[in-house]
């Protein structure tokens, strides 16, 4: 496996071919814890792996490299899937001083014992010789957590990037242009909607940082390093920190005896009348991994749930109470279903899309028991406005870009 970057800069991490779950996050092709070991005077190890795989990424280190001869371990994250290891690693690298910021140190703490640890705490733009090469530490508050942090090496142009523009794919290569790029940007469109897209500011400030560094590798802590599409993924990263919507809606809904069903493919109806990309999402068929991909860049979404005691329906709960934590911005919408003689799923539907700052575009839609032929044309000219309205979302989104 090509694991070199540069010459002395070297890939050690951990592929993790089996996860399939990051807290909720359906990972259907694994993952990778990466860490990467930087060999000049001095040596340093940027960032570590989960917890189970530590003996592999030391592994990895003395392939290369006595593990008792690294000088720094940099902890760009204190999160447990790149730093779990961080106590084993420190014991066999016996002689390391670990590099990471205050508000790092202090979240390390309450996940180790680090009585034993040699510690050197840095601030944002401070800078660490290693000899030829020097280590530069820019802070990335909440990309993913408040410590993050990436290190940059200018002498080689490489920005280890932590949890921006990775991807939970496991794979045998290491770099973008060794695999379907088609495949890695999807499954970084995937990781930005579930993991980032709650940050869009924070990433806005990052991306405004990293702006002037030159950087001709993307070292993240997951999926593969991009040298080839640097470019690419910067202009995604540009886009889906705005959540920039293409034309497309969304008809999102949970179903009892198929009333609410009925209204949602009138919905998609009467939003296939123009010329939008309409998507009917029965959220019992489909993972909230998906859903929140799909979010990302629609421009509208219909949520509809039946009632069921008084309420919606669990599956539609769950899924807005997922999506809505991940606060996808500028969507406009409406809630609509079906009741019998409770309060009516359809209200607390509208509850979540006012709570995710969506802009409602009408009252509840709603039917007692199954729609008549009245309320299924209702529903049709609901889609219609869903689907004019998301055509001027993007007319609006093209002009201000335009503008920029
Ligand atoms: Fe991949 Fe926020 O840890």
């Amino acid at each position: 496996m090509d694991t070199a970057l540069r010459d002395g800069i070297n890939w050690v991490g951990y592929v993790d071919w089996t996860v399939r779950d990051f807290h909720g996050y359906r990972t259907e092709r694994g993952s990778s814890y990466n860490a990467y070991l930087v060999q000049d005077e001095k040596t340093a190890l940027i960032d570590t792996v989960k917890a189970p795989y530590a003996d592999v990424l030391l592994a990895h280190i003395d392939e290369q490299i006595d593990p008792a001869s690294v000088d720094y371990v940099v902890c760009n994250h204190a999160e447990p899937d790149h730093a779990g290891s961080l106590t084993r690693v420190l014991h066999v690298c016996r002689n390391a001083e670990l590099i990471c910021d205050e508000k790092c140190l202090a979240a390390l703490q309450t996940y180790h014992d680090s009585r034993e640890w040699k510690v050197r705490t840095i601030s944002d733009g401070d800078e660490l010789s290693l000899g030829d090469r020097t280590l530069r530490f820019v802070t990335t508050p909440m990309v993913h957590w408040p410590e993050s942090m990436a290190t940059y090496v200018a002498e080689d142009k490489v920005l280890f990037s932590m949890d921006a523009f990775g991807q939970h794919i496991a794979t045998s290569r290491r770099f973008d242009d060794q695999e379907s790029i088609e495949e890695i940007l999807a499954e970084a469109k995937t990781y930005y909607a579930n993991i980032l897209m709650l940050y869009g500011r924070p990433i806005s400030r990052t991306m405004n940082r990293l702006g002037p560094l030159e950087m001709e590798m993307l070292a993240p802590s997951h999926g593969v390093i991009w040298r080839s599409h640097v470019d690419k993924i910067l202009s995604l990263y540009n886009r889906w920190m705005h959540c920039k919507p293409v034309a497309k809606v969304l008809i999102v809904y949970d179903t009892m005896w198929n009333s609410t069903e009925m209204m949602a493919h009138a919905i998609l109806e009467g939003a296939m009348r123009h010329d939008v990309e309409a998507k009917l999402i029965d959220v019992r068929q489909t993972h909230i991994t998906t859903l929140a991909t799909e979010m990302l860049d629609a421009a509208g979404a219909a949520f509809g749930s039946a009632t069921l005691n008084t309420t919606l329906m669990p599956t539609m709960a769950a899924a807005l109470t997922y999506i809505n934590g991940l606060k996808p911005s500028g969507k406009v919408g409406f809630a609509f279903g079906s009741y019998g003689w409770g309060r009516g799923g359809a209200l607390d539907v509208e509850e979540y899309l006012k709570s995710m700052r969506m802009r409602i575009l009408r009252k509840p839609l709603r039917s007692q028991f199954r729609p008549d032929d009245a309320i299924l044309e209702e529903c049709r000219e609901a889609g219609e406005m869903l689907a004019t309205e998301a055509l001027e979302i993007v007319a609006g989104a093209t002009t201000s870009e335009g503008e920029s």
